[in-house]
């Protein structure tokens, strides 16, 4: 049996099954930059990053190093009752680089998912209003508030509900496709009227707390808003006392090129929420606000014991140096200009390729039956994400069709170039028929 075989086994027989979305048999052992080495020794280029979390890459050297020193001089102690340095350095640095021309503070936690609950409760403390809007489709993580503003999986929520009350989902004003089952995208105002019939019928503007926004929708297929959207909506939260939260756990810290993906949009807002790639792979979340929203919640209502341990908070101090010093938000630009380009040249080749799209190195290519209709063909998505694998590049296809595309910032052009070749012959081979008894059921959510 292959040492992966083992591994597998034996995770099978302990790992609660809750705890994973089946992809492929792939067992990591080591990995360095955009290379992953699995635990028989083969190579793969990873184009997951972790789901976002490995924006500076595989065991960066600086992160490496920081971690190391930090450990040595003191692993933890909680912020909740204490002080140190590496929170401080950590908060004014994040409060520097988010956007906003304004005063602000910062939170911590562990994940993504708490930096969601956060905003609930930010939002809710500061404007003493409880409804919170989020978006169909919407990922925000798997804790009860975080998952309450999801809505992307009926698995997710089955069972144990009730999950929190005042949560009310809106459609991504999505620029592929339209709404329920239109092929067409509507306008801004178009969709934005789904919201504002909402609050005129049901929903009072009065008593909404926040909108939460992801500008790219990750899990729900990376995709990209119509032009104005966020404009236009953050207009109207701003003229009704609504607060304008974004979600940047997958987008931000360089993901679409820069430090938070709102900067694309013409638009500021009163909290944005970092975690994944915040400390380069270590569980940590923070929470950047407006200082008045920060300081309207009651002591203590945000602490966590093991949040923003020195040796997390040091990890981001180096991924930010890293992104900073390594101009990583331009490599990001550039290198997704090279993907994109890549990319739509398939697009003429393949005429399953039903779009191509993203910011930076936050690209979808969304796989279809037919171009008119614009029907998403997973079945054909997962097969090219599997036989992808096997030739050594690592894929996930999400919202069913979608080929998620978001490799470390620091993968190389040569990696890039041997990528979009082994893409180019598994195209071919799906457009060949030659994957058509290719067997990829019970993948990908
Ligand atoms: C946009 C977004 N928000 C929040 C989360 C949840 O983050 P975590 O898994 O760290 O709790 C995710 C995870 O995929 C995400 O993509």
């Amino acid at each position: 049996m292959s040492k992966s075989k083992e591994i597998i086994a034996k995770d099978k027989q302990y790992y609660a099954t809750s705890g994973r979305i089946p992809y492929y048999p792939l067992v990591i052992d080591h990995a360095k930059g955009a290379q992953i080495i699995d635990a028989d020794g083969k190579k793969y280029i990873d184009l997951l990053a972790s789901a976002s979390a490995l924006n500076v890459g595989h065991a960066p050297d600086r992160v490496v190093a920081a971690i190391k020193e930090q450990t040595d001089k003191m692993i933890h102690y909680t912020p909740a009752y204490m002080y140190h340095q590496p929170v401080a350095d950590l908060a004014e640095k994040l409060a520097e680089i988010s956007p906003g021309n304004f005063t602000k503070k910062v939170a911590f936690g562990l994940s993504g998912s708490d930096a969601n609950d956060a905003i609930i409760k930010f939002a809710r403390a500061y404007t003493g209003r409880q409804n919170i809007v989020s978006f169909e489709q919407a990922y925000h993580g798997s804790t009860f508030g975080s998952l309450s503003m999801s809505a992307i999986s009926l698995g997710m929520r089955q069972k144990i509900g009730p999950l929190l009350p005042g949560i009310y989902h809106i459609p991504y004003p999505d620029a592929y496709r339209g709404l329920y089952g239109e092929t067409e995208p509507r306008s801004a105002e178009g969709y934005l009227q789904v919201f504002k019939s909402m609050t005129e019928n049901y929903l009072p503007k009065e008593e909404i707390a926040a909108v939460v926004v992801e500008t790219i929708q990750g899990d729900g297929g990376l995709l990209e808003p119509v032009p104005g959207y966020f404009r236009a909506l953050a207009d109207f939260c701003h003229a009704n006392g609504i607060l304008f939260a974004v979600d940047d756990v997958q987008q931000g810290l360089g993901r679409t090129g820069t430090w938070s993906s709102i900067e694309h949009f013409d638009v500021e807002a009163d909290l944005i929420i970092y975690g994944k790639s915040l400390a380069g792979g270590l569980p940590l979340s923070a929470v950047v606000g407006r200082a008045e929203i920060m300081d309207g919640l009651q002591i203590p209502g945000h602490v966590f014991t093991t949040a923003a341990n020195p040796v997390c908070c040091q990890a981001a101090l180096a991924t930010i140096q890293t992104i900073e010093e390594d101009n990583l938000l331009q490599a990001s630009t550039d290198k997704g200009a090279y993907a994109k380009k890549a990319f739509t040249d398939l697009v003429n080749k393949y005429d399953f390729i039903g779009d191509v799209r993203g910011i930076g190195l936050s690209i979808g290519v969304d796989i279809v039956s037919d171009r008119q209709s614009k029907s998403k063909d997973s079945q054909a998505a997962l097969k090219i994400c599997n036989r992808a694998y096997e030739k050594g590049l690592l894929m996930i296809a999400v919202a069913g069709s979608v080929l998620r595309f978001q490799p470390p910032l620091v993968i190389s052009y040569e990696e890039l170039d041997q990528t979009f070749t082994i893409l180019d012959e598994v195209f071919t081979e799906l457009a060949n028929g030659q994957l058509a008894n290719y067997d990829v059921s019970g993948q990908g959510w």
